[in-house]
C-alpha cells in the first residue's frame, strides 16, 4: 500500500522559522518518527507532499534516510489538508488501489495502529477507514459525527462545529485508508467552503456518505497515540509521552530506570540488560551502553558507546567512547574524540579531550588531558596537566605504557614520557622522559634554619 504524508503546511501556531515537521522530539524531527512508522508498514513507496521549508524537509529526509527512496511532492500554496492530497493526482496511475493517508505532525502513531486500519479498510472493503481516538480533552481536533446507529457521517473541524458538535468526545487522528480511486474523485468535488476557506481532506468523507459509499472508523484505545502537534506546547507534552514510551520500551528489554520521568532518553538509544540508570540522566543522540552499567545519577551522554560493566556518575561524556569495567566520575568531563580502555578509572574534576587512555591506567583527580595519549597502567597524579596549546596551535602528549607521572606535574606538550618513566610531583616537564628514568623539573627546596623566629624579632625592633 502507498503512504502520503502531508507535510507542506506551515506550523503557524509554532511561532517558528523551523518548519513544524523539523521540530525535534527526543533528538529526531517529528517527521521522523511519522516517517519510522510508516516505513514499517508500507514497502511500496512513500508520498511526501512538502511546502513550506520543501527544501530543509526534503533534505534532511534524505540525508537521514540514505537507503529509502521518496517520492516528493511540491504543494506550492498551503490550501488546506484536502489540496496537500490532491498535489498527488499527478501520480495516480502509479498509486496502489489503497492508500494510507497520514499527517507529518502526529509522531505517536504506532506500526499496529496503522496495520488495524489497513486490515479493517481491507477487510470491509471500505472506500475509506479513518483511525479515530475517544477524547477527554478534544480541542482543537475534527469531531467524528456519527449517525443515532453508529455510522459515521462527516467530519466536522473545531472552527465549524456547532455546540453540540463540540461536545463530541471521538476525534479525527487524521490518518485514513482510502480507496484510490473514490479518494481523487472526491477530493475534486470539494469546496473551501468553511471558517478557514480551506480545501479539508476531511469533506472527502461527508462527501463519500452523500455519494453511499462505505466510510468505516476504527477507534484507538489510547487517545495519546493520535495527538498532533499543532504548537509548542502539544510538543512539549507529545515528548513526554515519547519519553515514556522510549523507556517504557528499555525496561521491558531489561534496564531498570530508578527514576524514569526523570530520564531523558533520545529515541534509538541502545542500553544492555541489567543496566541500572539513576535519576536525571540525559542520553542524546546516538549512544550505546552495555550490560549491567551503572549510570547517573546526574550524567549527560552524547554521541557515545560505553562498554559492559562501566559505571559513570555525575558526568558528562560526549562524542567519546568507554571500554569495559571503566570507571567515570563522579564529576568527570569527556570532551570529543576522548577514548577510555578497559578497567581505567577516571575520577572527580577531570577532564578529557581528544585523547586515548589504555587498559589500566588511573586518572583519579584534579586533571586535564588533551591531544594526549596514555599508555596501559599509567597513573596520572592529582593535579597533572597537558599544556597543549601554544596559543596558536595543539600539540601532543605520550605517556608510555607504566610510566608513574608524580602529582601536580605540567606536562608542555609536545613532550613524551618513556615507559615505566616517573615524573617527580610538581614538575614542569618540558622535554622527553626516556624509559625507566626518573623527570625532575622544579626548583630545590631550600630550608632557611630559624627564619620565623627572626622574623619576629626584627617585629619587635621595630
Ligand atoms: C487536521 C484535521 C483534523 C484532525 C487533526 C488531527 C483537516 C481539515 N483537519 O487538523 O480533523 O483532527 O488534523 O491532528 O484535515 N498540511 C499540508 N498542506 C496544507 C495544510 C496542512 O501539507 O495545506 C499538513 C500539515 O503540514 C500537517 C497536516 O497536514 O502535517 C495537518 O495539518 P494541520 O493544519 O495541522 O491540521 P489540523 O488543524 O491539526
Ligand atoms: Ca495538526
Amino acid at each position: 500500500m502507498n503512504v502520503i504524508i502531508l507535510a507542506a503546511g506551515q506550523g503557524k501556531r509554532m511561532k517558528s522559522s523551523l518548519p513544524k515537521v523539523l521540530h525535534p522530539i527526543l533528538g529526531m524531527p517529528i517527521l521522523f518518527h511519522v516517517l519510522k512508522a510508516a516505513k514499517t508498514v508500507c514497502r511500496d513507496g512513500l508520498y511526501v507532499v512538502i511546502g513550506v521549508g520543501a527544501h530543509e524537509v526534503r533534505q534532511w529526509t534524505e540525508g537521514f534516510f540514505t537507503k529509502d527512496r521518496f517520492c516528493f511532492i511540491e504543494q506550492k500554496e498551503q490550501r488546506g489538508t484536502g489540496h496537500a492530497v490532491l498535489q498527488a493526482a499527478p501520480y495516480r496511475k502509479k498509486l496502489s488501489e489503497d492508500i494510507l493517508v497520514m499527517c507529518g505532525d502526529t509522531p505517536l502513531i504506532t506500526p499496529a495502529s496503522l496495520k488495524t486500519v489497513m486490515r479493517q479498510h481491507r477487510r470491509r472493503k471500505a472506500q475509506c477507514t479513518v483511525l479515530t481516538a475517544m477524547s477527554e480533552n478534544p480541542y482543537g481536533y475534527g469531531r467524528v459525527i456519527r449517525s443515532h446507529d453508529g455510522q459515521v457521517l462527516k467530519i466536522v473541524e473545531e472552527a465549524d462545529a456547532s455546540a453540540d458538535e463540540k461536545s463530541v468526545k471521538e476525534i479525527n487522528s487524521s490518518t485514513y485508508c482510502f480507496r484510490r480511486d473514490a479518494l481523487f474523485e472526491c477530493l475534486k468535488e470539494i469546496k473551501p467552503q468553511n471558517r478557514q476557506h480551506e480545501f479539508y481532506l476531511t469533506d472527502v468523507i461527508g462527501r463519500m456518505i452523500e455519494k453511499g459509499m462505505t466510510v468505516e472508523a476504527n477507534c484507538t484505545e489510547d487517545s495519546r497515540e493520535v495527538s498532533g502537534i499543532n504548537s509548542r506546547a502539544d510538543l512539549a507534552s507529545v515528548t513526554s509521552l515519547m519519553k515514556q514510551r522510549v523507556t517504557h520500551e528499555l525496561m521491558l528489554s531489561g534496564v531498570t530506570f530508578l527514576d524514569p520521568a526523570s530520564a531523558s532518553v533520545d529515541a534509538g538509544v541502545k542500553i544492555g540488560h541489567d543496566s541500572v540508570i539513576y535519576p536525571f540522566c540525559v542520553l542524546e543522540g546516538n549512544v550505546r551502553i552495555g550490560e549491567n552499567c551503572r549510570i547517573g545519577p546526574s550524567c549527560t551522554i552524547r554521541n557515545s558507546v560505553i562498554g559492559n560493566g562501566t559505571t559513570a556518575l555525575h558526568s558528562v561524556i560526549t562524542d567519546s567512547v568507554v571500554q569495559d569495567g571503566s570507571r567515570i566520575g563522579p564529576f568527570t568531563h569527556l570532551r570529543p574524540g576522548t577514548r577510555i580502555g578497559r578497567k581505567v578509572r577516571v575520577g572527580n574534576f577531570v577532564e578529557i579531550k581528544n585523547s586515548a587512555i589504555r587498559d589500566g591506567a588511573t586518572c583519579a583527580h584534579l586533571t586535564y588531558l588533551g591531544d594526549a595519549r596514555v599508555g596501559k597502567r599509567v597513573n596520572v597524579g592529582a593535579g597533572t596537566i597537558t599544556c597543549n596549546y601554544d596559543g596558536q596551535s595543539k600539540h601532543k602528549t605520550v605517556i608510555d605504557d607504566g610510566a608513574f607521572i608524580g602529582s601536580d606535574t605540567v606536562l608542555v606538550a609536545p613532550v613524551k614520557v618513556g615507559k615505566n618513566a616517573y615524573t617527580a610531583a610538581g614538575s614542569v616537564i618540558t622535554k622527553e622522559v626516556p624509559a625507566h628514568a626518573l623527570g625532575v623539573g622544579r626548583a630545590r627546596q631550600v630550608n632557611i634554619a630559624r627564619w620565623t623566629k627572626e622574623k619576629k624579632r626584627n617585629k619587635i625592633k621595630k
